[in-house]
């Protein structure tokens, strides 16, 4: 979402200056056109050449720079750009923004902005906590202006608590965040993700390679389109991304369960979370003791989430994935239709199981459509694209 997105990096003075090293790096790795602008106070923290050195851009220090050949930077860079993220913002620096000042570059190009303005404020926790600042933060997202953070922990000056700007990684998702346009505003979306485990004894379960991941980065990349997000997720190692409602169903009962709960009013379902066909007919309250001899479980079917609920009276646009070993596109086709459904993503197990990257063919009624493979989360994008115009062209 970021690629050739032309982005003005404002630094102000604070200990957390350093983090803007990082995040330089980062979004020029992510395609970004970064053009940073410090204040005098900043230059106390980091260098211009270390940012320079990064960013690959001479860096903007003072109002009066002659390389600008209508000597306006203050215009000519806000004019330049998709947006402006100050990080770290200082207290000082969000008070000045309240008020409109503009005594160095820096503030001026932000009164002068015709983009949007993003703020990542850093500062001592008393600071942050003083009405004053309070205050202004609130005048600030009256004003428009997006706060990024601050984040909780411990503190430069030793004390622990609110103040601390966000990482680098977490600056990156919030601007990849901003930048996402909002197709899937309003929605409400339900996404099953990662493996079931069915219990046969208090240690031990049949389970599957499903790491949740795919699953995961659908979940994140539709918050970050503007849909309200609800997972269920199976056995997973991994994080649940934030502003989601995250339910934990780990079999395929309790799993079946927490959808038709939660199914109601909802838009969109897509069934990620690999489930077990198979559970024990029984789990043993004890452990299984070895025997001589061979073990025989006993099975039974699970039910089909995602077939029983693309049967309901009125289902929400049921979007289901397809993992197999061979015959991908065919078994893929034959399971879209014995579902009932508008679109299946078919995957190639073996290569998506665990991976961080993916390679997926969306099958709807008007035939296939090959992606390339990329990582987890720029594979859900396209696939959450693709749905929100079939679900759009749906209602329409
Ligand atoms: N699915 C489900 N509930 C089940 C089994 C599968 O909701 N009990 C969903 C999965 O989340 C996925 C789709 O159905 O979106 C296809 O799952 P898959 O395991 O590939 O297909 P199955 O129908 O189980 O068929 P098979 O295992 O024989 O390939």
């Amino acid at each position: 979402m970021m690629t050739n997105k032309k982005v003005v990096l404002g630094i102000t003075g604070g200990i957390a200056a350093y983090k803007a090293a990082e995040l330089v790096r980062l979004l020029v790795k992510a395609g970004v056109d970064v053009q940073v602008v410090m204040t005098e106070a900043a230059c106390q923290f980091i260098t211009p050449v270390t940012m320079q050195a990064l960013s690959g851009k001479p860096v903007f220090t003072g109002m009066w720079d002659s390389s600008i050949a209508n000597g306006m930077p203050h215009i000519e860079l806000s004019r330049q750009a998709d947006a402006i993220l100050i990080a770290p913002a200082s207290a000082d620096f969000l008070a000045k923004l309240v008020h409109g000042r503009a005594d160095d570059l820096l503030s001026t190009l932000c009164l002068a902005r015709d983009c949007p303005l993003l703020v990542a404020p850093a500062m001592n926790k008393q600071m942050w906590e003083n009405p004053a600042t309070q205050r202004n933060i609130a005048q600030l997202i009256d004003d428009g202006i997006t706060i990024l953070g601050p984040d909780s922990g411990e503190q430069a000056c030793g004390e622990i608590g609110l103040g601390r700007m966000l990482e680098a990684e977490q600056l990156l998702a919030e601007l990849n965040a901003f930048f996402t346009p909002k197709l899937l505003s309003g929605k409400r979306l339900l996404i099953t993700a990662g493996a079931t485990l069915e219990m046969i004894d208090p240690v031990r379960a049949i389970t599957n390679l499903s790491s949740g991941k795919m699953g995961y980065a659908l979940a994140k990349v539709a918050v970050d389109m503007g849909a309200t997000v609800t997972l269920i997720s199976g056995a997973t190692s991994i994080n649940p991304p934030p502003n989601v409602f995250n339910i934990i169903a780990t079999s395929a009962d309790n799993m079946y369960q927490a959808v038709m709960k939660n199914i109601a009013m909802q838009d969109i379902f897509i069934g990620v979370a690999a489930v077990a066909d198979y559970a024990p007919i029984e789990t043993s309250t004890k452990k299984i003791k070895k025997s001589e001899h061979s073990l025989t479980l006993h099975l039974t079917k699970t039910k089909d989430i995602l077939a029983d609920v693309a049967s309901l009276p009125n289902p929400p646009f049921c979007v289901g994935f397809a993992a197999e070993s061979e015959d991908l596109i065919e078994y893929a086709s034959q399971k879209r239709i014995a579902k009932k459904l508008p679109l299946i993503i078919a995957n190639e197990a073996i290569s998506a199981l665990g991976n961080d990257d993916n390679q997926v063919t969306l099958i709807d009624e008007n035939g296939t459509h090959a992606l390339s493979r990329a990582p987890k989360t720029e594979v859900a994008q396209l696939i959450l694209t693709h749905i929100a115009s079939m679900h759009i062209s749906r209602l329409s």
